[in-house]
C-alpha cells in the first residue's frame, strides 16, 4: 500500500561560472543535499558525486587520469564522465550530472537511472 514519492523533474542549477572553472581543475559544489564534484578536463565539464560508494571518500580529492578518478581513501576508480565504476573496493556507480554552459554559467543536473 505504500506509493514511491514521484520526484518532480530535474533541472538544470546554476552552479558556478566558467571564470572560476579552468581546464584542469575542479571544485565542490551544493546541490540540494549532495556534495557535486565538477571537472574541466580540457574544456568539457564532467559533474558526478563527491562521494565515494565504498566508504564515502572524497572522490574531488582524488588523482584525475584522463577521465578518471582514483578514490584518495582505498583507490577505487570511477569514470567521471559517466559515474561508471571501475575498480574495488566500491561496487556501486556515483551519481553522474548532465552538465550545460548558459552564458558564462555552468549548470548541472542530476541523471535519472
Ligand atoms: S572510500 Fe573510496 S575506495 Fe574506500
Amino acid at each position: 500500500m505504500s506509493k514511491r514519492d514521484k520526484t518532480p523533474a530535474a533541472e538544470f542549477v546554476s552552479v558556478t561560472t566558467v571564470d572560476e572553472l579552468k581546464p584542469g581543475e575542479r571544485m565542490v559544489v551544493e546541490l540540494g543535499r549532495h556534495w557535486v564534484a565538477i571537472f574541466n578536463v580540457d574544456g568539457t565539464y564532467y559533474a558526478i558525486d563527491d562521494v565515494c560508494t565504498h566508504d564515502d571518500g572524497p572522490l574531488a580529492d582524488g588523482e584525475l587520469r584522463g577521465c578518471v578518478i582514483e578514490c584518495p581513501r582505498h583507490g577505487a576508480t570511477f569514470d567521471i564522465r559517466t559515474g561508471k565504476v571501475l575498480t574495488p573496493p566500491a561496487l556501486m556507480d556515483v551519481q553522474s550530472y548532465d552538465v550545460q554552459i548558459q552564458g558564462v554559467a555552468i549548470q548541472v543536473k542530476a541523471r535519472s537511472g
